[in-house]
């Protein structure tokens, strides 16, 4: 028999708690028999004492076992996705699912909407006329199964590691969203509850990402890694740099116009080699050989994936975007070659525009974000324009420029960085 309050103090005195405990815990918070206050002083202890593979790998199974799984061992394919940890301009998943589905791969991608400066998936697909992120267990299964299509990007449904999704609620008020342990399990308790048989992490690193130095985001991909690898999931992570944004937008519908771009065979160059080398592994983990992706987004076949999924969950992949009623443009003070761009500063300015929620379940502008016109690397003169504010409500502009406007740092010389940093795994 356990207790909240002994467990609680196990692991506040630095103790490894048992499977027993674990188990109970998890269970009896998923039916509130624990309450928010102690599981959120279980969720400090966590932060400051950590836990052991043995102990997180039990508490991930039991946050994922207090929902349902998804299966989809059936299908004839290999399955295989993606999760990012979240960066400025990542719009990697839009061109990304279709392309691999078309190198011969089934893609599950059970995504979030944005909170916060990074955006989410789900609100920049949803600039799309008529695209529905709801879709139904049986929905999922038959877009996957079909040839055609072979990708769905959708919402992850209310029984997806439901403790999870209560104490990221709960993480997010008591200061302990920073924990190692925590933020692993449960990104990864939602991908192996997704029932995908293999997984590519994009752990990035940076000013604009969550980890903002090389040893945390290594630490964390290896305990994603070994998650992952503990519960049959083939998972391998890359360390990618987040200090300046991924390509020249931020924001919804700017983004998905960007992504057609890169499925159009064009594009900004550092979204066309992370969606290439993400899908090169995807398929590496999946087991396919033999196909190179680079050709894919060349011969149009990415672009029919791509149509056909939007079409596949009601969206009309012809239709308009929707265009800002407003925009606004921020130029250059000086003479000389962008030598930084800081991802935060932009983020948020995308955010203030609009395009971003501060509490859950708030809409968002689909046609709120930035363009970008001069990243790093690039020769700049005094009063060109260095982006391009966009929104529906103007007096959102003052605000968002505040964050925006020292983001380009102008020098003399630039050093090109790889975007790419480290793999961990497989
Ligand atoms: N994303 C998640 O899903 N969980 C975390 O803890 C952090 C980021």
């Amino acid at each position: 028999m356990s207790d909240a309050v002994s467990i609680i103090a196990a692991k506040r005195d630095g103790h490894t708690l048992t499977s027993a405990q674990i188990d109970w815990v998890v269970d009896a918070f998923t039916k509130g028999v624990v309450a928010d206050e102690q599981m959120s002083a279980l969720a400090m202890a966590i932060l400051w004492r950590g836990m052991t593979r043995p102990e997180l790998s039990r508490w991930t199974a039991a946050m994922i076992a207090s929902g349902s799984r998804m299966d989809f061992s059936s299908l004839p394919v290999p399955t295989v996705d993606k999760h990012s940890t979240g960066g400025v301009g990542d719009k990697i998943t839009l061109p990304l699912a279709p392309l691999v589905a078309a190198c011969g791969a089934a893609v599950p991608q059970l995504s979030g909407r944005g909170l916060g400066h990074t955006g989410g998936t789900l609100d920049k697909l949803e600039s799309i006329p008529g695209w529905r992120a709801d879709l139904t267990g049986d929905e999922i299964h038959s877009i996957l199964a079909d040839p055609a299509v072979g990708a769905v990007v959708c919402a992850a449904g209310a029984d997806l590691a439901p403790a999870d999704k209560r104490l990221y609620a709960l993480r997010d008020v008591t200061g302990t969203v920073e924990s190692i342990p925590l933020i692993a399990s449960s990104i990864m308790s939602k991908k192996i509850a997704e029932g995908t048989g293999a997984l590519v992490l994009d752990v990035k690193v940076g000013a604009g990402a969550f980890m903002k130095n090389l040893s945390d985001a290594r630490a964390l991909a290896e305990a994603m890694v070994a998650l992952g690898t503990d519960a049959g999931v083939r998972t391998v992570a890359l360390l990618t740099a987040m200090d300046s944004p991924l390509g020249l937008t931020a924001g919804n519908a700017v983004e998905v116009e960007e992504s057609l771009e890169v499925l159009a065979g064009g594009g900004p160059a550092d979204i066309v080699e992370l969606t290439v080398t993400l899908a090169r592994t995807m398929l590496t983990a999946a087991g396919i050989e033999g196909v190179d992706p680079a050709d894919k987004l060349a011969d149009g076949s990415a672009m029919d994936r791509w149509r056909a999924m939007i079409a596949a969950q009601g969206g009309d992949p012809g239709a308009a975007l929707p265009v800002a009623k407003e925009s606004q443009v921020i130029t250059a003070e000086s003479d000389g070659v962008v030598t930084a761009l800081d991802a935060m500063g932009v983020g948020v300015a995308a955010w203030r525009l609009g395009a971003g929620r501060e509490r859950q379940g708030q809409p968002v502008q689909a046609a709120a974000g930035v363009r970008l016109h001069a990243k790093p690397g690039d020769r700049v003169l005094a009063g060109q324009p260095l982006a391009t504010l966009y929104t529906d409500t103007p007096e959102k502009f003052e605000h968002a420029t505040a964050a925006i406007a020292d983001a380009w740092t102008i020098g003399d010389a630039y050093e090109t960085s790889p975007i790419v940093i480290e793999r961990v795994g497989l």
